[in-house]
């Protein structure tokens, strides 16, 4: 027998519920996500999001259940739990007249990072979040996306493997959304669990492997993100968008319409189309990438479709819309 050294990071509500008097905001939520991956946190304006990660970190007590980080609970062993997590929930402006580093460092102290470690620390975040050349400017003259790269930055200090972030790129310009999508990325493939809420599909459909619906504090789905729009579909197929290359031929196209699995296709324009699969959907999309790798061509892209998502997001939300 042999075991793993690194633990597989784990998020998990069991029967989880908050009340505010009458008012249910998160009623009994139940979900286990496990592993290093992105998940997308989806719902409308006051479904519960921002409340379901504050009782993850223990901002806010469970009327009822429990809110485990790692396997510990947060509300019991508070300190334990949390110092494998990094947040970004409802962060305060950074004093303006701080620099990066100095804001930083005083994070990392209050976060208990070793005093022989907090240069180096600092300068590590401040690196991953592409902010390490600001670090002896004020924070006050930054922009909004650039003091947003700092707060994920303190979220990353003392190096958590599970990351909650609420609505990370809301507020920000493109260029900006652009660097904090990218920042996220990153952090992936870091083996993190990274748990985001958002309302934009584009960019949960973009980063995100799995996504959890909620609705009135109720969740209404969790899965990989094929395998919950290919559950709410009529057809119960799920939708694939394919980026390559070159432009396709049409010899291509009829090959492609024939691969096992596809249903249909859709060509969006001559280097994307849609491919409508149904079945075992993880095992169908394994095969299809295969056959299309084999095909030579020169496949970019190859994730859910953002019309899937946002199709099942309007079925699944439409009493609220
Ligand atoms: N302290 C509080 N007292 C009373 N009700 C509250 C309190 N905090 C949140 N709520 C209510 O709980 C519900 C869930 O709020 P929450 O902020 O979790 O929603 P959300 O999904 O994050 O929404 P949004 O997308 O707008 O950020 C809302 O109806 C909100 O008004
Ligand atoms: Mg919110």
């Amino acid at each position: 027998m042999f075991s793993y050294s690194v633990m597989t990071p784990s998020l998990q509500a069991i029967n989880l519920t908050k009340r505010y008097g009458q008012f249910v905001a998160v009623s009994k939520l139940n979900l286990k996500i496990e592993g290093a991956k992105c998940v997308g946190f989806l719902g409308p304006n006051g479904a519960g999001k921002t409340t379901t990660l504050k009782l993850f970190t223990d901002m806010i007590r469970p009327t009822d259940g429990h809110a485990l980080i790692n396997g510990v609970d947060v509300h019991e062993e508070k300190r334990r739990a949390l110092s494998s997590v990094g947040t970004l929930i409802e962060t305060p402006e950074i004093y303006p007249s701080l620099t990066e580093r100095e804001a930083l460092l005083m994070v990392a102290e209050l976060k208990g990072v070793p005093r022989k470690f907090l240069e180096k620390s600092v300068r590590e975040v401040a690196d991953k979040v592409r902010m390490k050349e600001w670090l002896d400017q004020k924070v006050g003259r930054m922009s909004k996306g650039m003091k947003q790269r700092i707060n994920i930055a303190a979220a990353l200090l003392g190096d958590p493997d599970i990351i909650l972030l609420d609505e990370p790129t809301s507020g920000l310009d493109p260029r900006g959304m652009n660097e904090v999508r990218e920042i996220i990325k990153d952090l992936k493939k870091e083996r993190r669990l990274i748990f985001m809420s958002s309302h934009l599909l584009s960019e949960v459909s973009e980063i995100c492997d799995e996504v959890a619906l909620i609705n009135h504090g109720k969740l209404m789905a969790y899965g990989p993100i094929n395998e919950v729009t290919s559950k709410f579909s009529d057809s119960g197929a799920a939708i694939i968008e394919v980026s390559v290359l070159k432009p396709l031929q049409a010899n291509v196209i009829k090959k492609i319409k024939k691969l096992p699995g596809v249903k249909s296709t859709e060509v969006l324009d001559t280097k994307r189309f849609n491919l409508r699969v149904s079945g075992d959907v993880a095992k169908t999309q394994q095969k299809l990438l295969e056959s299309l790798v084999k095909l030579k061509i020169g496949v970019i892209s190859f994730k859910p479709s953002t019309s899937a998502l946002e199709e099942t997001y309007l079925s699944v939300f439409k009493e609220t819309a």
